[in-house]
């Protein structure tokens, strides 16, 4: 299969390579694709993935096929397999898919046209991780020795999966943080309080309400007073650190509103760089590199 459908599937040296194209690209380079298409199938709610990839598209002069699962052909049944298939088909050049299922990518081994893959499930979110990745090395130029808590819902999180395991190649130090039900042990937990004071990066998740099959045991303000990045934990934080979320963010949760854009967020950069992330995908897929 093409395009990018997992990080697992990249070299370090490859993911190196597509965030300096996303740096050219963030300081002007531009390539165009005029007579190219690529469809955004949509399964799950996204803003950011959805239309960053959109105006990613845009930017690279790409037409961009819109789908509504509600009005296609999904409602009478029709497969993933078969509704990739069909843009096949019609000409298409390509397509974005975020779906709940995970590694749904499986189902279309036979699609000759690239696939990105935009969140699968709890799985991957590979265009996230290499956002999140080009911030980081937008503000510290390296990878190497640099300490990360990922804080909140790991257990349902697709983007801490993906970003614990490219970062450890990378050779980041990565810990996790927040309530014992979502500890999933998928790297060293260590309190919040702890991490506030030694990490580099604090990458901080919503808490997915929608994916909880019962209510979390403690109430949101609970959550935000153990959990929560707030004003108090920021003064703990070492000069240089930063704050990550992927968002959307639940502003009073696992962050407080003032945090959110304070002088240590680094959220809406994350959302500018996720642009150019995407529009380096998608060149070096279109022009036979992925
Ligand atoms: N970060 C992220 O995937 O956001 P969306 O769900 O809005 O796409």
């Amino acid at each position: 299969m093409r395009g990018l459908l997992t990080l697992k599937d990249l070299s370090t040296e490859k993911i190196m390579e597509l965030i300096k194209y996303a740096l050219k690209l963030k300081k002007g380079f531009r390539i165009s694709y005029p007579d190219k298409k690529v469809v955004t199938l949509f399964f799950e709610n996204s803003t950011r993935t959805q239309y960053s990839f959109q105006c990613a598209l845009m930017n690279l002069g790409i037409k961009v096929v819109d789908f509504d699962t509600q009005l296609s052909s999904i409602a009478k049944g029709e497969t993933l397999y078969d509704t990739v298939r069909t843009f096949e088909a019609l000409g298409v050049d390509g397509v974005v898919i975020r779906h709940s299922k995970d590694e749904y990518f499986k189902e279309l081994e036979n699609i000759k046209i690239p696939i990105f893959n935009g969140g699968d499930g709890k799985s991957n979110h590979p265009t996230q991780s290499l956002l999140d990745l080009m911030t980081i090395y937008e503000e510290f130029g390296k990878f190497e020795g640099l300490k990360c808590c990922i804080v909140g819902d790991i257990l349902h999180s697709r983007v801490a999966h993906t970003n614990i395991e490219v970062m450890r190649r990378l050779g980041m130090d990565v810990y996790i943080s927040g309530p014992e039900e979502y500890n999933d042990n998928s790297a060293e937990w260590i309190p919040l309080d702890e991490a506030v004071k030694t990490m580099d990066i604090v990458m901080l998740l919503r808490v997915q309400f929608e994916r909880h099959q019962e209510k979390m045991n403690i109430t949101v303000e609970e959550y935000h007073e153990k959990y929560g990045m707030n004003s108090k934990r920021v003064s703990m934080m070492k000069d240089n650190a930063i704050i990550m979320h992927p968002a959307p963010i639940n502003r009073g949760v696992e962050i407080a509103d003032d945090v959110a854009e304070c002088e240590k967020s680094r959220i809406y950069k994350q959302m500018t760089n996720g642009v150019y992330v995407r529009m380096a995908v998608i060149s070096d897929a279109l022009d036979g590199n992925l």
